[in-house]
């Protein structure tokens, strides 16, 4: 068995108070099943690094993590004393596109002992994956600005589809639903308003769908797609959106499933050239940081799914995962909970509950 190696930032605010906890876990899991993690912990992303460096990371930051298998990541941000768009640039949205991670993968899922914001709804209503394109699409910064401060002014403001980038995230959504059971594939597309871009990944979908006989698909405008997450979240299986769509579903799915303390994200380079990154959906709250009474899930979680990653390559780390989303279920179901589920637990005593479960 080869060791696997994964980096650890914690990063700012609740991210250093939920880590510990997904460490205890996997600490656990790690010598019962040999899974030959070899951990290494960074303090990078954090106000302090950029405090006495003038910089999120050092730079460098890429050599030094590009041989790793994955980074699980707790959070980054401290709008007090950084702007948000100088700390979330300067370190995580550096490892999503430097390291080619073009897949963000949320599973929306109601979880047994959670309440649903959605009248009626019960587990196993809710269980889809939003599969968004993490490197291209809407999110770019080409254009510009002519003739500022004059009656004349104008901007410009370029998206980005290529047959590469719009292939893959399509190829990776069936294949994500050929291991699910309901084997179905929903495209959120714009086409009646984007008079380009739009087509073409609805005809990119299209040819790449008629590659997967045994997944049935079809597709929706974004607009009636958020009002049908809402309304009818169990028709979906796996969500399949450009850059822009799939940042509002991937908030909007787990939301409709409840807290944000507990929902989990990977962003994926799933050729492996470079480490995949794994994080909860939440930031590094800064309103209740220092009280010990974040959740910890949506940091526990988030290392299930490095673990189901993991265990492509090494399959010991798929047993791993099952038994961890199982504890997490316990849990839930069980208590104990933090305030943000109803109860007065801390995270130590959620997450020590966690690695009880077992
Ligand atoms: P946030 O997710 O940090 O907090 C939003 C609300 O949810 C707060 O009221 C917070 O107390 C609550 N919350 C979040 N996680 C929780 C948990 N585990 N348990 C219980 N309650 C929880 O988002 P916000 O306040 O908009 O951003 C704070 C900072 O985090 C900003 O600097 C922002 O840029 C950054 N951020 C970083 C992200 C990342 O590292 N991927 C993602 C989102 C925000
Ligand atoms: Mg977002």
């Amino acid at each position: 068995m080869s060791s696997l190696k994964i980096a650890v930032i914690p990063g700012d605010g609740i991210g250093r108070e939920v880590m510990p906890e997904a460490l205890r876990a996997l600490d656990a899991l790690n010598s019962r099943h040999d899974l030959g993690l070899k951990l290494d912990h960074f303090d990078w992303a954090c106000i302090e690094h950029y405090q006495r460096h003038g910089d999120m990371l050092p730079p460098d930051w890429f050599e030094t993590l590009k041989g790793y298998d994955a980074i699980l990541f707790g959070a980054v941000g401290w709008p007090a004393a950084i702007p948000d768009h100088v700390s979330l640039w300067g370190s995580l949205l550096k490892f999503r596109r430097e390291f080619d991670q073009y897949i963000n993968l949320r599973p929306v899922k109601l979880m047994p002992g959670v309440a649903c914001p959605l009248a009626g709804k019960k587990p196993g209503d809710i269980d889809f994956l939003v599969v968004r394109e993490n490197t291209e699409g809407e999110y770019t910064n080409m254009g510009g600005r002519l003739f500022g401060g004059t009656q004349r002014e104008m901007v410009l403001q370029e998206s980005v589809f290529t047959r590469h980038g719009v292939d893959r995230v399509l190829h990776f959504a069936f294949k994500q639903a050929q291991k699910r059971g309901r084997k179905h594939v929903t495209s959120a597309t714009k086409s009646n308003g984007i008079a380009i871009s739009m087509p073409y990944w609805d005809e990119r979908m299209k040819d790449v769908a008629a590659q997967y006989p045994d997944i049935t698909w079809d597709q929706y405008h974004i607009d009636i797609l958020t009002a049908r997450f809402v309304l009818s979240p169990e028709r979906f299986d796996v969500v399949v959106a450009s850059n822009l769509f799939g940042d509002i579903l991937s908030d909007l799915g787990p939301a409709c499933a409840g807290t944000i303390g507990i929902a989990p994200s990977a962003n994926l380079n799933p050729e492996r050239n470079f480490p995949s990154l794994f994080e909860p959906v939440h930031g590094s709250a800064p309103d209740i940081y220092g009280r010990n009474i974040a959740n910890p899930v949506g940091m526990i979680w988030s290392a299930v799914m490095m673990l189901e990653f993991l265990g492509e390559i090494q399959p010991s780390c798929t047993t791993a995962a099952n038994e961890l989303m199982f504890a997490i279920e316990k849990v839930l179901q069980e208590g104990p909970h933090t305030p943000d589920l109803g109860g007065q637990a801390s995270t130590t005593d959620m997450g020590k509950a966690v690695a009880d479960a077992l």
